[in-house]
């Protein structure tokens, strides 16, 4: 495993979305700190994530979160060698506030300063519990703007196998969680309420993606649900939230096991991974953690605090990404639409 003769400790911030976060990793694996606050409270109000109020909560608490972190780390700002700060994908006005955060302390420490790639950062999240994991690995990445089947090559090498065409995953639990009445953030909820429910009361569609099997399709099972609460509605026929939420959570899991057992007997059959958000869903991970068992391999999945958004798993990818030599310029700026492997 690649490593460095002497302790290598990052302060790394995230604040592409609605959690304004900030971690001290020590040699990539270890966190000494782990600060989340998150804004659901704010954007519950509003049925879902509103980027302008997202970026002025970022604004209002980054300072904080950082000094928590430090503070709980039991660590100086000057004891960093370096500071890690997402710079894309995600909310550019959201992004601006980490990256602006990150370059004016390091520029001030004197310190080395790492962009990171906010799905690189999901990815590595797993290095954080299993420490013996190491590229070559396959890796399901589904968050509220992701759905990738990623081979892991090496640190920091990717290779992108399979990709969503339109809704990620986690999008189409927040959308069909709006529209069976549970509001945001969707996906925790539609997990919940599915307890109590039938997943095999509706059978909702499959999307298959014609040109690319590793592909996947969510936007026709979100219209699919519509379609049934519509029918209902038209009919006089009460709809059963929780058949409806179980169902729903059913077709997509199973896509997502299937999809990426498929991977496994093509690409790379002795290690599996999952990350983003929607990797802390129970069903998804006891789906895969059962398919993997079957076919005999090892499956790796992060605790859920580091499948959701935190700065940990962007100073566990920077880690990497200051051993491989890579540094940042003051020129760093936020990218929204930053593509996987790219710089
Ligand atoms: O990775 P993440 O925190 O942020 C992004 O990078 O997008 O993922 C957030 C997404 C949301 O769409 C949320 O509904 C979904 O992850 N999510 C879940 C669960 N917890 C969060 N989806 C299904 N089941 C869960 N338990
Ligand atoms: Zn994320």
């Amino acid at each position: 495993m690649v490593s460095s003769d002497k302790d290598v400790v990052i302060l790394a911030i995230e604040s592409s979305c609605d959690e304004t976060a900030a971690a001290v990793v020590r040699n990539g694996r270890e966190v000494l700190s782990n600060i989340i606050s998150s804004q659901i409270a704010l954007h519950t109000l509003y049925g879902g994530v509103v980027p302008e109020l997202a970026s002025r909560k970022h604004i209002e608490r980054i300072n904080q979160v950082m000094e928590e972190a430090l503070a709980e780390a039991d660590m100086t700002l000057n004891e960093m060698d370096a500071i890690a700060v997402t710079y894309g994908p995600g909310l550019v006005g959201a992004l601006l506030v980490g990256v602006a955060e990150a370059k004016a302390v390091a520029y001030a420490a004197k310190k080395p300063l790492i962009g990171v790639h906010h799905i690189e950062g999901h990815i590595c999240a797993n290095y954080i519990e299993n420490k013996e994991l190491s590229p070559p690995f396959l890796c399901l990445v589904v968050s509220g703007g992701h759905t990738h089947l990623v081979q892991v090559e090496d640190y920091g090498v990717y290779r992108i196998i399979g990709r969503t065409r339109d809704d990620a995953a986690g999008e189409a639990f927040d959308k069909v969680a709006r529209a069976i009445g549970l509001g945001y953030p969707g996906g925790p909820k539609i997990e919940k309420i599915s307890r109590e429910g039938n997943a095999d009361a509706i059978v909702f569609p499959k999307a298959k993606v014609a040109e690319n099997p590793y592909d996947f399709s969510f936007s026709g099972v979100k219209s699919a649900v519509l379609n049934y609460i519509n029918g209902c509605k038209m009919k006089n026929i009460p709809v059963i939230q929780a058949d409806v939420a179980a169902s729903f959570q059913k077709a997509v899991t199973d896509v997502l096991v299937e999809h990426a057992m498929m991977a496994v007997d093509e690409f790379q059959k002795d290690k599996f991974a999952i990350a983003g958000g929607v990797a802390s869903n129970s069903v998804l991970r006891a789906g895969i953690e059962r398919a993997c068992r079957q076919k005999g391999i090892a499956f790796y999945c992060p605790s859920p605090v580091f499948c959701t958004d935190n700065a940990a798993m962007i100073g566990t990818a920077a880690y990497y990404e200051y051993l491989a030599g890579r540094r940042d310029g003051w020129d760093l700026n936020a990218v929204p639409n930053l593509k996987l492997g790219e710089r």
